[in-house]
């Protein structure tokens, strides 16, 4: 199931998978404005807002929100596993840890220095879901590639699992192959980036629990 969807979608990529475009949505617990896509079979959604939209950032601000069922989720920035900056994220206890990875064969993805991760506070994890919300920094560019913003053609890559890493509380944990993943195209352009990009990080760094200072 897993392989032939990831085969499938891949196949089809230059098809009818390109007339399914990304969309723009605010998530009302950080009011963020993000263009992307939820994934409808395993209700994962996947956001992107850029300083500007333009090939000079080399940073976003993303979230990954997914059902508690799902173990770990990863993105592929570039739309493949191979040669790319992978995003593997997992949820530990309250939190989410986050894991730069890179693979050069298809076996376990190494830990990957460069990107700068923040973690920002509206990311939560409750009874259904868990929710990472992130800035990246250093993330648009990587060892033999990068993201093409000026394209209507991007692609994002996904896959998940849904068997836990090793050890959770280890960014450098190993874990299982993917029980599933697909790609969507042009996930990352936006038609209005209606929240300045450092705005929104300034006021969610500035978020305390209280959420005093909003
Ligand atoms: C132990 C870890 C992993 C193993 C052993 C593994 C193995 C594989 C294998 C054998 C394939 C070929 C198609 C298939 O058999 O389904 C594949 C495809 C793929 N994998 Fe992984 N993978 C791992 C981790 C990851 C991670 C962390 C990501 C994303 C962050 C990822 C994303 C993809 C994608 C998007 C494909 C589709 C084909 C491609 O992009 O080349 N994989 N993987
Ligand atoms: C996704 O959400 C739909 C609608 O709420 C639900 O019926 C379905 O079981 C969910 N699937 C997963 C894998 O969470
Ligand atoms: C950015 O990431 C690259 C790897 O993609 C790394 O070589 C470089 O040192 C990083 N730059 C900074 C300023 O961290
Ligand atoms: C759990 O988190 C999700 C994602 O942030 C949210 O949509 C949902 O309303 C939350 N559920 C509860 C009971 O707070
Ligand atoms: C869109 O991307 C696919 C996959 O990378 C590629 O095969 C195709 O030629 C691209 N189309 C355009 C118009 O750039």
């Amino acid at each position: 199931m897993g392989f032939t969807r990831l085969l499938t979608s891949l196949l089809a990529i230059s098809g009818s998978v390109l007339a399914q475009s990304s969309t723009s949505y605010t998530d009302p617990d950080n009011g963020i404005t993000f263009q992307g896509y939820t994934d409808t079979t395993t209700n994962v959604t996947y956001g992107f807002v850029f300083p500007s939209g333009s090939d000079s950032d080399d940073e976003f601000i993303g979230e990954i929100i997914s059902p508690v069922a799902n173990q770990w989720v990863g993105i592929c920035l570039g739309g493949t596993m191979l040669d790319n900056l992978l995003l593997v994220t997992w949820p530990y206890g309250d939190s989410v840890v986050y894991s730069p990875r890179y693979a050069t064969s298809y076996s376990l993805p190494a830990l990957y220095a460069g990107p700068t991760i923040t973690a920002l506070p509206s990311t939560t994890v409750n009874d259904t879901y868990w929710k990472f919300v992130y800035r990246c920094q250093n993330c648009t560019t990587w060892t033999g590639g990068s993201i093409d913003l000026t394209s209507t053609n991007s692609t994002l890559a996904w896959a998940l699992s849904t068997v836990a890493v090793d050890d959770p509380s280890d960014p450098d944990s190993a874990f299982a192959k993917h029980t599933d993943g697909s790609c969507h195209c042009n996930p990352f352009r936006s038609s209005a980036y209606q929240c300045s990009h450092r705005w929104c990080i300034l006021r969610e760094l500035l978020r305390c629990p209280e959420r005093v200072l909003l």
